[in-house]
């Protein structure tokens, strides 16, 4: 998801919670044909987003959220595992990396990378599975723009094979899988969020990716790896989404030797096709995935519109969940809201967002926790 806005609270950071022991009991996640292996049981999963938990700054409020996660069955949590910034903010405000003059520092203080300890530790107790993504193709909180002037370049399209921009890029994803390289609550890392190359050749990013999935490979033998697009470039009914004029090609990329498995996104709204469009963008990608074998995650959706949340998503997940046995392996819904218990404070409300206990939530994730078994 393109994010316009910024998180609105800001809290006073807190010491790390103790880790619970039941993770011993916990094993890494794994590909299992197309479907996830998920502490050794192999079905369908479903889980959601939340890009801004590692940026809280109070250990109980993601505590809170990682336990109603929990309860509600949902087992996936996708986030930021990135937040780049050119100019330092105040010390209670989290950011990861800075960007100044022709240098990249990594801030691995308690506004800094302690803040995803504190979501991995959490995760590991509730033994929620989280995917954590590298970097931004938007701006917000960064993004590939943020490492530009350091970097000597000025495009997207450029960073991808900008050495500069690389190898600051590899030195950040060096640190955060050096911290967790052996943690059961990573289920995958992910190169970032929605990369493009428009105009470009798509070999461009099809490079891009090999050479990042083999970098990350390289460093860690165990965790799965993802790209984190948004599903353009396939065969399909020849609409904006399956042309390949963003510089992907889905299929070349998925079959790329360390990429564990494909993701897909959806947006209608965005990208001007009808809601309905959703059911042949799930089989089209699930299609493709079953025949390189590898499983198939529809890792973001939504709609704005907060009457159509619950008709128009919970037929893309029932198609979706259909598919189970022909290529798809999980879904998570963009994006979860909570409200923020030392502050009471609700989530980004960006339109597309699920809030917890709400009616909403009955129907997208308590109906569908049932629905999946
Ligand atoms: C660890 O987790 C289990 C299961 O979630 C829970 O029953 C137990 O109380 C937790 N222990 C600690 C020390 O937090
Ligand atoms: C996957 O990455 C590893 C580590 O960089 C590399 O040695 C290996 O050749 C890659 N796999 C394939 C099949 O290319």
């Amino acid at each position: 998801m393109k994010i316009a806005s910024l998180l609105p609270f800001v809290a006073v950071a807190a010491a790390l919670p103790v880790s619970n022991s039941s993770t011993q009991y916990a094993a890494i996640s794994r590909a299992d044909g197309t479907k996830f292996k998920i502490d050794g049981i192999t079905k369908y999963y479903a889980g959601t987003n939340s890009y801004w938990i590692p940026f809280l700054t109070n250990n109980d409020d993601v505590d809170s959220i990682m336990s109603h996660l929990q309860t509600s069955g949902q087992r996936i949590l996708r986030i930021w595992g990135f937040n780049d910034v050119t100019t330092i903010p105040g010390s209670g405000t989290v950011y990861f990396q800075s960007f100044s003059g022709s240098t990249a520092t990594i801030n691995t203080g308690a506004n800094g990378l302690q803040r995803l300890d504190a979501v991995v530790k959490t995760a590991e107790k509730y033994r929620i599975k989280l995917i954590i993504n590298f970097v931004n193709y938007w701006t917000a909180y960064g993004g590939m723009a943020a490492y530009f002037s350091a970097c000597g370049v000025s495009s997207n399209e450029q960073w991808y094979a900008a050495s500069k921009c690389q190898s600051m890029y590899h030195n950040y994803i060096k640190t955060v899988v050096g911290r967790y390289r052996t943690s059961t609550a990573v289920f995958a890392w992910e190169l970032a969020n929605e990369p493009r190359c428009r105009g470009c050749h798509t070999s461009v990013l099809t490079d891009w990716m090999k050479k990042t999935s083999d970098y990350i490979r390289s460093l860690d033998s165990d965790h799965m790896i993802a790209a984190g697009d948004e599903g353009f470039g396939l065969a399909g009914d020849g609409s904006y989404p399956y042309q390949f004029g963003e510089g992907v090609d889905w299929a070349a990329n998925l079959a790329l030797p360390n990429i564990s498995f494909g993701t897909f996104h959806l947006y209608p709204e965005s990208w001007g096709v009808s809601n309905s469009f959703g059911n042949g963008w799930v089989t089209a990608h699930a299609n493709i995935c079953k025949q390189l074998n590898k499983p198939c995650l529809f890792e973001e959706y939504g709609v704005s519109q907060a009457a159509q949340h619950c008709s128009v998503e919970s037929d893309w997940q029932k198609t979706s969940l259909g598919a189970k046995d022909n290529g798809m392996g999980a879904d998570l819904f963009w994006q979860l809201g909570e409200t923020i218990k030392s502050t009471g404070q609700q989530t980004h409300n960006d339109g597309h967002t699920i809030y917890y206990g709400s009616s909403d939530w009955k129907c997208l994730v308590d109906d569908r926790i049932k629905a999946i078994g």
